[in-house]
């Protein structure tokens, strides 16, 4: 896919005297590892930044302790707790949990991919994204980021007067006309958007229908969706007029306390960001103070950064992020999928107990005969057979099998051994969860028999599918994540 722009950098105003040093760095850092799609080399991250070396080496150990990245020999890679971040912004900003359901009905009714923008600056981003018949070499995801010029929901905002951001404070314009991208992002990609306005009459988002040139050419495109696209828009315009923000979904699980040697003003001060959700939209100083535990002065501190660096706007007493927290993370985080976001926990089990264990998935119909492995990671020593990604085996004979057939079922099985999948092996599985309890697919760790012990490896696996589904739940909340 073509690089996206970075967000337009204006030359920089002078940091006000009691920005948190830091914070700043561990946020440039955060951003840079963004922009490279998630992972950079620590000799790179140094040039890149323009840091010392021992700086990057100790603000990386802070972010790696907090869960926000991960450090492999000499790279660092976003981990998905970074994801919290994102969730902070969107949950702040309503759209997607309140419009995200309208966006997927309609694509589904289009059968058309449907995305919903904001604006950042003069470019804009996505906050949700529904794909369908996908045709493209392409497809933006969450976070991403395009030039506000060059694409269907940029030339909605920009309708002279009726330029707005999320935060709803500028003026409106008379009426709501469509936009349109005639390939103007990707050869073959022809969008529609409108623009969708709160109960004050701003531009609060911009929704648009992505198709491509095979099935309908741009000049036609606005007589073949915008039909169900306006009737979306008023269900949206409807749901903003009647939201009622919840007031205790209670913030994600903040960062861990630094820990000696780390930087504990860059914790806090990520501390401050991720105090933000739904049920804090538009926290005051006094809010904030209270919601991270920190002295006012210190949350003050953090916020001044912030706000110096654009990823907070206040409005009288009430601060609110902008989207350009987004550019913390949230793309590459949300391009992923289940195998990936287990592949090092798979690695760390693997390592521990020294045999292969993997992920598998029903093949076909619920309940249907056969699973498939998603993701296998083994010693070299251990299996002669092969078990790679990509093989199907008979459900009756897996452990894996019997877990994921009990799925329908009210508990579901918490355990399973079985003999097979072939002979002089066993293994034992356990299930895997997503957000909302249902089992998505089972976690086994297969060996020939006579090695191991059932409960001990029960217990091993049931530890490792915690952490995986801990990773799942925060990458998932306002991003599909694909099972395989
Ligand atoms: C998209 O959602 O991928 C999209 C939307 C509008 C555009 C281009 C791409 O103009």
């Amino acid at each position: 896919m073509p690089a996206p722009p970075s967000p337009s950098v204006s030359p920089a105003p002078a940091p006000p005297a009691e920005a948190v040093v830091p914070l700043a760095r561990g946020l440039d850092v955060l951003r840079h590892l963004t922009d490279a799609d998630g992972t950079l080399a620590l000799a790179e991250l140094t040039r890149v930044t323009g840091l010392a070396r021992s700086t990057v080496d100790r603000i990386c150990a802070t972010l790696a302790h907090l869960g926000y990245l991960r450090l492999d020999g000499r790279d660092a890679t976003l981990a998905p707790p970074l994801m919290g971040v994102a969730n902070a912004f969107l949950g702040a900003l309503r759209v997607p949990a309140l419009l995200g359901p309208l966006a997927d009905r309609l694509a589904g009714e289009l059968d058309e991919s449907v995305s919903l923008a904001v604006p950042d600056g003069d470019d804009i981003r996505f906050v949700h994204q529904v794909l369908r018949r996908r045709a493209l070499s392409i497809s933006f995801r969450v976070g991403d980021l395009l030039p506000g010029a060059g694409s269907a929901p940029g030339l909605v905002f920009r309708r002279g007067a009726d330029h707005t951001d999320h935060t709803g404070h500028t003026a409106h314009a008379a009426h709501a006309a469509h936009a349109v991208d005639d390939q103007l992002v990707e050869p073959g990609l022809v969008a529609v958007a409108l623009p969708v306005r709160g109960p004050s009459g701003a531009v609060v988002c911009a929704v648009s229908v992505v198709s491509h040139t095979s099935r309908h050419r741009a000049e036609r495109l606005p007589a073949a969706v915008l039909g169900p696209l306006s009737a979306a828009v008023r269900a949206m315009e409807t749901a903003l007029a009647h939201d009622t923000p919840p007031t205790a979904d209670g913030p994600g699980p903040g960062p861990a306390p630094a820990p000696g040697g780390a930087v504990r003003s860059l914790a806090r001060g990520l501390g401050v960001l991720t105090a933000f959700g739904a049920h804090l939209p538009a926290p005051t100083l006094a809010q904030l103070a209270e919601a991270t535990g920190l002295p006012r002065a210190t949350a003050r501190r953090a916020l001044l950064t912030y706000e110096h660096l654009g990823y907070v706007r206040h409005d009288g007493h009430a601060y609110r992020l902008t989207p350009r927290v987004l550019g913390l993370g949230c793309a590459p985080l949300s391009r992923t999928t289940l195998p990936r976001i287990a592949a090092p926990h798979l690695a760390a089990l693997s390592g521990a107990l020294g045999e292969s264990v993997g992920l598998s998935v029903p093949d076909g119909e619920p309940g249907g005969e056969y699973v498939r492995v998603t993701a296998r990671v083994a010693p070299r020593r251990v299996l002669s057979v092969d078990l790679g990604v990509g093989t199907r085996l008979p459900a009756a004979a897996t452990a894996a099998g019997q877990v994921l057939a009990a799925r329908a079922g009210a508990a579901g099985a918490a355990e399973a051994v079985a003999d097979g999948p072939e002979d002089g092996l066993w293994s034992v599985a356990v299930p895997l969860r997503g957000r909302d309890g249902e089992v998505v697919s089972a976690l086994d760790v297969t060996a020939h028999r006579g090695r191991g012990e059932r409960t001990a490896w029960a217990d091993a696996l049931r530890a490792t599918a915690a952490l995986i589904e801990a990773d799942l739940r925060v990458t998932s909340r306002f991003v599909t994540v694909p099972h395989h």
